[in-house]
């Protein structure tokens, strides 16, 4: 697969893959060839996780297919090859992989449905582990964040601030062993801040609507709607930015069980 494109692209250039030298970017400083990488459904046999984004990388043929045999090196060099997110953001969360699954070295797509892990409720298009289903998507709870920043056509920070609020405060009803801590706060902002940037700008974090919505419904990368992966590196300077503006924008509580007093903390 790698050959392929390699071999395709290679009258344009041949550095496709650029080393990070002396701080700068890694990047493949070429567009992305899409005839090697049509969406196609999942078959009956491929496994997805409960990530619009892997499981897009995976539709796309960024990821293994059959959502299989994956490590830390093969999602980091998709989520580069496919959006553009630099290995320094998302390294600890694919290290996280590795504890979801039986195999020390390898994990599969579905593996990553573990709850507690990187798993937490209160997602944006999946079900409380507790209510039911937290690994496929869900229409019902993603419309939240479908219906917000109403006579707009885009999302931004604000937007995904209100939408983390909303979502809480009706998850707070819904179930009432609801985990909610800083730290689920945090993984909900983060992730608030990787689908404004792989969807739109990376920089100001707006995100036209339907290219979000065609990654959380379809997985699928909304090239043909005019969406091009981010000439922006997507890395840590970025993505903790949006996601600092996003987790004040949400006004985020601690619903208080579980968490030790201020005191020792
Ligand atoms: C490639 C770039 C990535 C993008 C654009 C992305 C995007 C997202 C988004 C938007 C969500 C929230 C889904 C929701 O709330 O319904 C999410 C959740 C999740 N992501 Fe990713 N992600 C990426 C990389 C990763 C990596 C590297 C891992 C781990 C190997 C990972 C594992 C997860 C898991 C387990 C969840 C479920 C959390 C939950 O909502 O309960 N993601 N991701
Ligand atoms: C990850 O998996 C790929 C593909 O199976 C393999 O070539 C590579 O050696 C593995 N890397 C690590 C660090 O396990
Ligand atoms: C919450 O936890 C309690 C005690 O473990 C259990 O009895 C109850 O069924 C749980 N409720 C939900 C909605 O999961
Ligand atoms: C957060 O609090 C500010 C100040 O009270 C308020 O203006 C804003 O609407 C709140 N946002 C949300 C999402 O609740
Ligand atoms: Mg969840």
């Amino acid at each position: 697969m790698r050959f392929q494109t390699l071999v395709s692209l290679s009258t344009v250039s041949l550095s496709i893959f650029i080393a990070k030298v002396n701080g700068a970017p890694y990047s493949r400083d070429l567009a992305v060839d899409w005839d090697v990488h049509p969406w196609m459904a999942p078959g009956p046999d491929d496994l997805r996780s409960p990530c619009p984004g892997l499981n897009a990388l995976a539709n796309h043929g960024f990821l293994p297919r059959d959502g299989k045999g994956l490590n830390v090196s093969v999602v980091l060099d998709a989520a580069l090859e496919g959006f553009n997110v630099q290995p320094e953001v998302l390294t600890a969360a694919a290290k996280l992989g590795l504890l979801t699954s039986n195999d020390p070295l390898s994990f599969t797509l579905d593996d990553l449905k573990v709850h507690g892990v990187i798993e937490h409720d209160t997602s944006l298009s999946r079900q409380d582990i507790a209510l039911g289903d937290n690994l496929h998507f869900n229409e019902e709870i993603f419309s939240t964040l479908a219906n917000a920043n109403p006579g707009k056509d885009f999302y931004d920070v604000n937007s995904a601030g209100e939408v983390m609020f909303q979502r809480l405060q009706q998850d707070i009803v819904a179930n009432p062993n609801i985990t909610n801590t800083a730290q689920t706060a945090a993984m909900r902002s983060g992730e608030s801040a990787l689908y404004l940037s792989t969807m739109g700008d990376a920089s100001t974090g707006k995100a036209p609507k339907n290219f979000v919505q065609i990654l959380f419904r379809e997985e699928r990368l909304p090239v043909a709607e005019g969406w091009q992966r981010s000439s922006t590196p997507i890395d840590g300077e970025t993505l903790n930015g949006l996601l600092n503006s996003i987790m004040m924008a949400s006004n985020w509580t601690s619903s208080g069980e579980c968490e030790p007093p201020a005191s020792i903390v």
